[in-house]
């Protein structure tokens, strides 16, 4: 398996660009199953997530074409129809191949799945999603590790009201009840802003979503969705990463191609800190000038502070002199990266869903391993400002969310490379 070494110490400076969002591409790839028009999809991250995504789709009876950071779907032959079912080895890599249902309930009335996997980070049920399945009049079993959903009707709008604001129940509610009939209310949905990038595609299909971004969306069921062309928006998280590397370097790093306001909840808080961050409609600077200080946070859904920042936020406190707090509330187990940052030298203690930090002077590199996705950017922060050598292993967590991070990372000056273990 590839490994990531590190030489750390080097303060980072320059550009970097950031790519489109994973969360976002991932729902709208999944929505092309709505449609037998041509789609096409730019500003495409290349992440190993799409490449599953894309296989996943192939397989699933859609002709998916990548080059670069375009995708294009179509439906070679018409009177085909798409497969119901999706295995074990294609969902267990990503937990948003859950996405499948909406769609596949929408056009072939029937789906069965194999029960989602993903990262590591707590038990993820699906009981969200398929209690508004039944809403909309599907039947539900579990039978040899597969949810086997149904609907004799076509599905029927609902109202439904969300125990907690799931993004990808919303998603999936989404992708089903767009071509449901009738009216389908969603109360206490989520409302991250790539919920309000799928809202947008699925209304170039013609479909008739209102209240996407809000707690409250309508959608008016439609007969027919067509082809669209849509650029897929920044990744807020993947930018929040880049400028807790500048952070945490104590370096100065531009991020092109953002949108500020998506990561409002980050940059006041690094403000807070006494990070210089200034604006532009699509730029971010963020500068080190001085000494920061220690902002505890807890984890909230949209607009609060995102879990998915959770694991850098703490490598970056874990060097800031003083006590820090993090509560982390949307997910139940998503600390797997505390004993690996204690390899560096980080003094943390764990109670139930906090942890209390007391910032020290230094880390000195070390050997880690990913156990998560963000928790492995976290290793990454803290190895670029470590003391030594560090070396990352299991980084193919790192290639699911992090576009060529390690050469973007190079690009601002950190002294990282790969090692390709065959
Ligand atoms: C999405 C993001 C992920 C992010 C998360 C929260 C994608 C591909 N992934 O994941 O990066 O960390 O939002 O912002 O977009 N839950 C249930 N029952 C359900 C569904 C969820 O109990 O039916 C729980 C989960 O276990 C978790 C919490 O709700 O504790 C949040 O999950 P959810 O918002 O659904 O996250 P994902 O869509 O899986």
């Amino acid at each position: 398996m590839d490994k990531i070494i590190i030489c750390g110490g080097n303060k980072l400076k320059g550009e970097v660009t950031i790519s489109g969002a994973k969360n976002s591409a991932l729902p709208i790839l999944f929505s092309t199953l709505l449609t037998d028009e041509p789609v096409t999809i730019t500003n495409v991250p290349p992440l190993a997530d799409i490449n599953t995504t894309v296989s996943f789709l192939n397989f699933i009876g859609k002709t998916v074409v990548k080059k670069g950071n375009t995708i294009t779907a179509r439906t070679l032959d018409k009177h085909k129809q798409y497969k119901h079912t999706a295995p074990y080895d294609l969902v267990r890599k990503i937990r948003a191949s859950v996405l499948i249902m909406g769609p596949l309930l929408a056009r072939l009335k029937r789906v069965d799945m194999s029960l989602p996997g993903g990262c590591a980070i707590g038990a993820r049920p699906i009981d969200i999603h398929l209690n508004a399945f039944k809403k909309l009049g599907a039947e539900i079993s579990v039978e040899g590790g597969y949810v086997k959903t149904f609907t004799k009707d076509r599905l029927q709008g609902a109202v439904i009201n969300f125990r907690f604001p799931s993004v990808g129940a919303t998603e999936n509610i989404l992708l089903a009840a767009v071509l449901a009939k009738g009216k389908t209310t969603i109360n206490n949905a989520a409302r991250e802003p790539e919920i309000g990038d799928l809202a947008n595609v699925l209304n170039k299909m013609g479909g008739k979503i209102t209240g996407a971004g809000t707690n409250k969306i309508a959608i008016d069921g439609v007969d027919k969705l067509y082809g669209f062309t849509h650029e897929v928006i920044p990744d807020r998280i993947e930018a929040a990463t880049y400028i807790i590397a500048a952070a945490i370097t104590k370096g100065e790093v531009i991020l092109k191609k953002v949108i500020p306001q998506h990561l409002k909840f980050v940059t006041d808080k690094l403000i807070k800190c006494g990070l210089f961050i200034k604006e532009t409609e699509n730029t971010i600077l963020a500068k080190w000038v001085k000494n920061l200080k220690p902002q505890s946070i807890k984890t909230e859904v949209y607009p609060g502070f995102p879990t998915d920042i959770q694991a850098q936020w703490m490598a970056l406190m874990c060097l800031i002199s003083g006590h820090t707090y993090i509560q982390e509330n949307v997910f139940e187990n998503r600390f797997l990266h505390v004993a690996e940052l204690q390899r560096f030298g980080a003094d943390i203690t764990i109670d139930g869903k906090t942890v209390d930090i007391k910032g020290v002077e230094k880390f000195s590199g070390a050997p880690v391993m990913v156990s998560d996705l963000r928790a492995g950017a976290a290793l990454v922060l803290a190895g670029l400002a470590a003391d030594g050598k560090t070396t990352v292993s299991r980084i193919y967590h790192l290639d699911r969310g992090y576009a060529v991070f390690e050469k973007k990372l190079k690009k601002l000056g950190a002294k990282i490379k790969r090692i390709h273990n065959k």
